[in-house]
């Protein structure tokens, strides 16, 4: 195996982080890896908003719903939808921009700003860094949209806390891998056996961490899924100009 696979299959997410500053160099190299990311048509319609001031890391953990470890890490990457960038482009070439009012907008976006956050993750880990990401961040777009002084047509989607490790995660397990890869078609013939066993698994997974409120995946999702856990992201987005109503 590379050195590559290797971080890659060694990822797990980190809360606990050292004082000690990520220096400019690393993040230099982060942020360089993650500007080579593939963008759908190459719109590179999304932005990177990097904060290491602490005061700005409080007010971020804050509006997360009270995250502690957004304050511990010493950067803070904010991921952010920026049609606004595009719109300067086609304003240019004299046309009018439409697609950040479409889902189909929103879902480039959203895919082009995931390939950056793992390409971010990966760079950060190989350089023995540890990360967490923050998609809590979308608890209260507008705050962070105020916070970051972000203009219409952007969206803060998710966010990514990058430091020097403190005390270093167990590797969370996974379903099997079945339910992950399937080869020519599709099948789901397998899924509620795997999802039986992997509740198992994580259920024993928390109890070697010692977390004893710690609970089976299909129990943690039957709290959240049957809500829109938050929502501020459409009314907030429609506001900055992505209606997703095309
Ligand atoms: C897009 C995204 C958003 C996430 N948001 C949060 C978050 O707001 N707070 C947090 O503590 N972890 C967050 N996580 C981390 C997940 O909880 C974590 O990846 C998952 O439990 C698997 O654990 P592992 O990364 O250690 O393997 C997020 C992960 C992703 C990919």
């Amino acid at each position: 195996m590379n050195e590559t696979l290797r971080t890659q299959q060694a990822h797990r997410s980190i809360r606990d982080y050292q004082d000690t500053p990520v220096n400019d160099a690393m993040l230099d190299q982060i942020i360089a890896a993650a500007h080579r990311a593939p963008t759908s048509m190459n719109a590179q319609e999304i932005s990177l908003v990097v904060v290491r001031d602490a005061a700005t890391r409080a007010k971020i953990a804050e509006l997360s719903g009270g995250q502690a470890w957004i304050i511990k890490a010493p950067v803070f990457i904010t991921i952010v939808i920026d049609f606004h960038k595009t719109d300067l482009g086609v304003r240019k070439a004299g046309k009018t921009q439409l697609i950040h009012e479409s889902m189909e907008g929103f879902g480039v976006a959203s895919t082009d700003a995931g390939i950056v956050l793992g390409m971010l993750i990966t760079a950060a880990e190989s350089l023995g860094l540890g990360i967490v990401p923050i998609g809590s961040i979308r608890r209260n777009p507008q705050g962070m949209i105020d916070l970051l002084g972000l203009p219409p047509l952007t969206f803060p989607l998710v966010g990514l806390c990058i430091g020097h490790i403190d005390k270093n995660a167990p590797q969370k397990p996974r379903m099997d891998i079945k339910t992950f890869r399937h080869d020519e078609h599709y099948d789901a013939s397998g899924y509620p056996a795997a999802i039986d066993a992997y509740d198992e698994a994580l259920v024993y997974f928390w109890k070697e961490v010692a977390r004893s409120t710690g609970l089976p995946w299909s129990e943690a999702l039957a709290i959240r899924f049957p809500e829109v856990y938050f929502p501020q992201v459409k009314p907030v987005a429609a506001m900055q100009g992505l209606l997703n109503d095309k």
